[in-house]
């Protein structure tokens, strides 16, 4: 049997665990991760099946079911989701810059992206350097060394300009390692905007007083790169791409937020490995300062490795969904954006993507805590699949669970974990009564689901 193995496909090494086992089938672990929270450590079977495409696994890897179960969820096209409705005015502005008497371009929108994308999309075609910091393990989820849930959107820029695009918005979901607090999350969403210019479309009023033809070039073979442009491109046209890039940006915040009558911005310079120069763009309301974007003028090698290196100039920026509608709809948690609570989704149930709402917290009813302790046996439970269990039964009135102690009893051979779990409704005070039956039931199904004993 064991010589035979190796002949045989190699099993995932959560198959080969469990093989013997008698432990009842776990309940949620689509993606057959195996997670030892105790040492942290993560086991991974040889093929991720993401999306119906298998993916092998190695030392790389590092994504987690937590995170694949966001893959294809897109709040930013979920109907009346605070994200969409941010996307729908993004899209409205971008379609009203069209003016065929200026020979402005139509800009695409592009929403339908896998998050999946390949190193090479994600950090090469835009020139960030092989040993910069932003490639490692640490800071993206990784499914392979060759494949990553994309970090940013720009990571379509050079495949959608090859395409044929030349202004366009690219919205997604995208993937970042961080901590989880009340303004970042790993998965957040952003909207990556991008216009090109050739020599007309750039010099359009390209007379001078007596209607002769003025000779503006994008490119001069003896420029420089210095603070204000990059080497080989003129000055004039960096200006004019700036003004174009400043002017679309400043205009889509008081689109964006009308009712600050004086809308406080500034430019920050930044510094981009896919544009230079580069700015960031700040806005203040109610006298805190907010960062809304990153943006610039693209460097020519995107431009080159997209094929319009030799006669086009563009500008283009990033900017994140969730911390805009923060802003806009003063909405204080990140986490909210992935709430399925009706108390949160409702507020936001309207047609008119325009109309300015400002959120109002759901939940002004008192807590209750309680505490979950149980004896597993040498095996521990996954707390992924105890959340489950706990949302499965408890719905809407859980607002959050958390493993809080775990430890290996030595003598008894036995593993101990306490969870506790949150129950709050959003919109009515909960009984003990109703709160006490509900836990008593999540307790009974751990005894027949995991084997446990409460203690
Ligand atoms: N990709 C950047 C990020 O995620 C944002 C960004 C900055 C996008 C500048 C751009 C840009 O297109 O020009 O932090």
């Amino acid at each position: 049997m064991i010589i035979l193995k190796h002949l045989l496909p190699r099993p995932s090494i959560r198959y080969l665990l469990r093989t013997n086992s008698t432990k009842p089938q776990k309940k949620f672990n689509p993606f057959n991760i195996e997670y030892d929270p105790i040492n942290r450590t993560v086991t991974y079977p040889p093929e991720l099946v993401i999306n119906n495409q298998s993916y092998s696994t190695d030392s790389w890897t590092n994504v987690t079911p937590h995170i694949l179960s966001r893959i294809g969820q897109n709040l930013h096209k979920q109907k009346y989701h605070p994200l969409s409705h941010l996307r729908n005015r993004l899209c409205q502005y971008f379609y009203q810059q069209y003016d065929p008497r200026k020979l402005s371009p139509k800009f695409s929108i592009i929403d339908n992206l896998s998050p999946i994308v390949t190193v090479e999309q994600n950090f090469d075609s835009i020139c960030i350097p092989k040993d910069h910091v932003s490639r490692t393990k640490s800071m993206n989820y990784y499914i392979n060394a060759n494949t990553l849930l994309r970090a940013h959107t720009s990571a379509h820029q050079v495949d959608l300009i090859r395409s044929g695009l030349n202004a366009f918005l690219c919205i997604g979901d995208v993937y970042r390692r961080d901590n989880i607090d009340p303004t970042h999350y790993p998965v957040f969403h952003q909207c990556e905007g991008v216009q090109l210019f050739n020599k007309e479309q750039l010099f359009v009023d390209n007379k001078n007083v007596r209607g002769e033809t003025k000779d503006l070039q994008i490119f001069a073979a003896n420029e420089h790169r210095d603070a204000t442009k990059q080497e080989g491109h003129t000055l004039e046209a960096v200006k004019l791409v700036e003004a174009s890039l400043k002017q679309t940006i400043t205009d889509l915040f008081k689109t964006l937020f009308p009712d600050v009558s004086t809308l406080n911005s500034r430019w920050v310079d930044a510094t981009f490995p896919f544009t230079h120069p580069s700015w960031e763009y700040e806005v203040e309301i109610d006298g805190k300062w907010y960062e809304l974007l990153g943006c610039g003028i693209m460097e020519n090698r995107v431009l080159e490795n997209s094929g319009l290196g030799k006669d086009h100039i563009g500008w283009a920026f990033g900017l994140g969904l969730e911390r805009i509608a923060m802003v806009m709809y003063g909405i204080p948690d990140i986490r909210l954006f992935w709430s399925n609570d009706s108390g949160f989704l409702s507020q936001f149930a309207f047609d008119d993507s325009t109309r300015s709402v400002r959120y109002k917290p759901i939940s002004i009813y008192p807590q209750c805590i309680n505490d979950l302790s149980m004896w597993l046996g040498k095996a521990k439970i996954d707390p992924l699949d105890f959340y489950d269990l706990v949302r499965s039964i408890g719905g809407d009135l859980i607002e959050q669970v958390m493993l809080t102690d775990e430890f290996y009893h030595k003598k008894k051979d036995r593993h101990s974990q306490t969870y506790r779990i949150i129950y709050r409704s959003p919109d009515r005070t909960l009984t003990k009564n109703e709160i006490n039956m509900i836990h008593k039931d999540i307790e009974d199904h751990c005894i027949t689901q995991f084997g446990a004993e409460i203690r």
